[in-house]
């Protein structure tokens, strides 16, 4: 039996909406620890939703790769029950995290507070990915576009950060506090940087296929931007762990080369964008939507992140909600902005006329996330810099910070609200539309997609 190529993409919708709601529910919690009732304080929904949120961009990544790799290498439609042992062990296990935290069992660490036992499984369906990846990429590794370099070293990387991040369960390593930290923040530093490798390679694929130019995947400046997130992802942790002593032009070396693939990336998407015919663009028009609003997202990211490395300023910004607006302006605005065109891309290939009748719907979804993301990421910013000025500057105990803080930050729960509309409609709209009963009848009309729009 064939594996369903949207049963993973449609599972981490679903992972979505429940980081929005639960996201709502903590931002509300702020000003009420126990609003939600004893059981459920902010720092038990805080990791739930942390960790929802991690697995949505995840799932829907390894779901993409899956999805546009099978398009790719037609040879891998022969190993398809590797990715069913994998996707059920990945689902199984982010099911058993979930339950976890309901039923109150916690114990691992940040951003993967479920119970450590959980990472066993997760750790084999990635193996199982990769093994039923790579023996096919390698065979033809050279000849091949940014994209699948991307998507296998990602993979790679993810697996061995991800064992990484759990080093401190032997003793060695949680017996030394900065020996511990200094391992745990390295780790999920190149966590972040393998999953961007996923997703920038979506990027490229998207780019190609849209603009049918498979050049731009294969230039200088792809491979560039390639081994700058190699080299991102390698030392990026230098910015992560800025409370163990540690030499600051590690810091401003890793902070340094993040910032120069975001520069890289603009400009790629840039003259993208800048030669994309006008035929193109209304023929691919909620995914180009979603890939210039990542643009702008990085950089916005961009102008944050160079604020933060100015060493005055970042002497203020530890453990204020600047951080947070970094950590969620990144995974929001840059990481679901594209996973959101990439979903959409296949949505508008293979369903044209059901997505053109939600036409409306998906505008309204697009701009009310988008508007509201700037609210809530300006919200955050500015709760920050009053936290910073009181706690940091003045000596002011935390009381009186969040007090002061308290209209930004409802101003950021109530964008909260907006973003959960919003994408909440786009998610919706996409659970509708990659149904596989659906598309497969689609796909037998495909050749004569015009016909078909019009008797729809
Ligand atoms: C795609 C949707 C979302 C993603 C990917 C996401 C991601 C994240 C991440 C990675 C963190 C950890 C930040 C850190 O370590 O500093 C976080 C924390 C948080 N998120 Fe979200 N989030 C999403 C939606 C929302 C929404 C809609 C709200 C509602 C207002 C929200 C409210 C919060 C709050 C209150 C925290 C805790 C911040 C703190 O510890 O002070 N999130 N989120």
């Amino acid at each position: 039996m064939k594996n369903n190529p949207y049963l993973l993409l449609r599972f981490s919708l679903f992972l979505l909406l429940f980081a929005l709601v639960l996201g709502v529910l903590i931002a509300f919690a702020y000003f009420k620890k126990d609003l939600w009732g004893a059981y459920f304080p902010f720092e038990k929904l805080r990791p739930m939703h942390v960790s929802s949120a991690i697995f949505w961009i995840l799932s829907a990544a390894q779901g993409l790769v899956f999805y546009f790799t099978k398009e790719h290498f037609k040879e891998l439609s022969k190993r398809e029950w590797l990715i069913k042992v994998s996707q059920g062990l990945w689902m199984g296990s982010i099911v058993w995290a979930l339950a976890s935290f309901l039923f109150g069992e916690y114990g691992g660490r940040e951003y993967w507070e479920y119970p450590p036992i959980i990472n066993l499984p997760i750790l084999l369906s990635w193996l199982c990915f990769a093994a039923y990846l790579y023996p096919v990429v390698f065979a033809k590794f050279r000849s091949q576009p940014v994209y699948v370099w991307l998507w296998s070293t990602g993979t790679l990387f993810f697996i061995l950060s991800f064992i990484e991040s759990n080093l401190w369960m032997l003793p060695w390593f949680r017996e030394n506090f900065i020996r511990d930290i200094t391992v745990q923040w390295k780790a999920n530093g190149a966590i972040v940087g393998a999953w961007n490798q996923l997703i920038y390679g979506l990027v490229f694929y998207l780019m190609t296929r849209i603009s049918g130019k498979e050049d731009s995947a294969r230039s200088w400046q792809a491979f560039f931007f390639y081994f700058l997130g190699m080299a991102n992802l390698m030392f990026n942790w230098g910015h992560h762990t800025y409370n163990v002593p540690a030499a600051s032009w590690v810091r401003h070396v890793a902070y340094a080369i993040s910032m120069t693939e975001w520069v890289f990336l603009l400009n790629m998407l840039y003259s993208f964008r800048k030669k994309l015919t006008h035929a193109k663009k209304l023929a691919n028009w909620v995914s180009y939507h979603f890939i210039s609003a990542a643009e702008v997202w990085i950089f916005l990211n961009l102008l944050l992140a160079l604020a933060m490395s100015i060493p005055a300023i970042n002497r203020y910004t530890h453990g204020t909600h600047i951080v947070v607006a970094h950590a969620m302006g990144t995974t929001i605005g840059i990481n679901s902005m594209i996973l959101f065109g990439a979903l959409f891309y296949i949505a508008e290939r293979s369903h044209a006329t059901l997505l053109a009748r939600f036409r409306k719907w998906i505008r309204a979804g697009f701009l009310i996330s988008n508007i509201s993301m700037f609210v809530f990421w300006l919200g955050l910013i500015a709760a920050g810099v009053v936290k910073a000025r009181l706690m940091i500057g003045e000596n002011q105990p935390f009381q009186v910070a969040m007090k002061a803080a308290k209209p930004y930050l409802l101003g950021f729960s109530y964008a909260g609200i907006g973003l959960l509309i919003g994408f909440g409609l786009c998610a919706i709209l996409l659970l509708r539309l990659l149904r596989p009963a659906h598309i497969s009848q689609v796909h037998q009309h495909e050749p004569d997609q015009n016909k078909h729009s019009n008797q729809e």
